[in-house]
């Protein structure tokens, strides 16, 4: 070992010391030679006492396939055809005032909250979860919570929007705001460099934040602006951007899935965390949820537009709630509440929707059927 690489393992070693609490990862200590290999029974979701860099064996093929389904579903936004897009924006008798504004609080509402989602992976979660084959399936969620980022910019750019008032709307319009702030706290809470999980009261709070983004912000915060966007592509209307949102739909159903893959194994494996007392904030926390998103869609169509209401969407949102309540073993809150909108799960398998739009699709998948096994 070098003299400098020695100092620096030193001084790494006295950081761990002076602080008095050893706060350093497993993953981030020093390579002991000649340690026990990894098992599959030492393997978990959380608080694992395994080596984190190693992703053989695999214990969780449910993390490895959605990682591999990702990467299968590979796409860029600038791949996407914009031109009839920008002409029909250009025309001054081309879109009623009440679609654009759906248009423009869309993607101001989006371009922030997947940075929200990224962060609160980056930041937030990733460390906490102690299984690499679910960290190799978040670093890859990151990275398409960035091309999400990039189509929203992307859009805005083609359309030649007012950037400011696009990326500031999280902070100006109350209703995106609202959202944005039900999430923060979330992550503010896991983000602390001090918090580590391993006491039921801090197992409790990553299984919150897990429940808030997955089931919440991207299982049902994402819906309205999905619905609204994607019945102008049916109309003919904006199909470049209904397209990018339509790749955008099939990731965010692949990532709320993974999230209540995460949870359930995280429950599996430590029932003592999941209490009535739990069960019942959580309810809370969702139904909450839902009602923002209510408040979000009356705030983007006061009078109604493309065939579409307010009253609409509380249904829609109670169906996708109910929905999100049974994936992780709770009873339904909103009983009897049914779809308005069947063609939504159509639409988040591409390959039945070739020839929905006519613009260009790009296939990238290149194998594997996809498991579609919720919207
Ligand atoms: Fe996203
Ligand atoms: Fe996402």
């Amino acid at each position: 070992m070098s003299k400098a690489i020695k100092m620096e393992n030193q001084m790494g070693q006295d950081n761990v010391s002076k602080s008095g609490q050893d706060f350093i990862p497993d993953e981030l200590k020093n390579v002991q030679l000649g340690e026990d290999r990894v098992t599959v029974s030492q393997k978990q979701m959380i608080n694992a006492r395994a080596d984190c860099n190693q992703l053989h064996p695999i214990k969780y093929m449910w993390a490895w396939d959605k990682y591999q389904a990702g990467c299968a579903n590979h796409w860029m936004p600038n791949e996407i055809n914009m031109a009839a897009d920008i002409n029909l924006w250009r025309d001054p008798n081309g879109l009623s005032e009440q679609e654009r504004i759906i248009i423009e609080r869309n993607l101001g509402f989006f371009s922030t909250a997947d940075s929200l989602v990224a962060n609160n992976i980056v930041l937030g979660v990733y460390r906490h979860i102690t299984n690499p084959e679910c960290r190799q399936y978040l670093l890859r969620q990151a990275f398409e919570e960035a091309v999400h980022t990039h189509a929203y910019q992307h859009v805005v750019e083609s359309l030649a929007l007012d950037q400011a008032k696009i990326f500031n709307m999280y902070r100006e319009v109350p209703a995106v705001a609202k959202k944005a702030n039900y999430a923060l706290p979330f992550t503010q809470s896991l983000a602390d460099p001090y918090f580590k999980t391993g006491t039921i009261e801090n197992d409790q709070r990553l299984l919150r934040d897990l429940i808030a983004y997955y089931v919440v912000f991207e299982g049902i915060f994402f819906y309205v602006g999905f619905v609204q966007v994607l019945s102008m592509g049916r109309r003919n209307m904006m199909v470049g951007t209904a397209e990018q949102f339509q790749y955008i739909l099939r990731d965010e159903s692949m990532h709320c899935n993974f999230g209540i893959d995460m949870i359930n194994q995280i429950k599996l494996e430590n029932p003592h965390l999941w209490t009535k007392e739990f069960e019942k904030e959580i309810k809370q926390i969702i139904t909450q949820g839902v009602e923002l998103e209510h408040e979000y869609a009356a705030d983007t169509m006061k009078d109604g537009v493309l065939g579409l209401n307010s009253d609409m969407f509380r249904e829609y949102l109670e169906y996708i709630a109910n929905r999100r309540f049974r994936q992780i073993g709770m009873d339904e809150a909103y009983p009897g509440a049914t779809t308005p909108f069947p063609w939504m799960s159509e639409m988040i398998d591409l390959k039945k929707e070739k020839n929905f739009f006519e613009t260009r699709v790009t296939e990238y998948q290149t194998g594997g059927a996809l498991d579609w096994d919720d919207e």
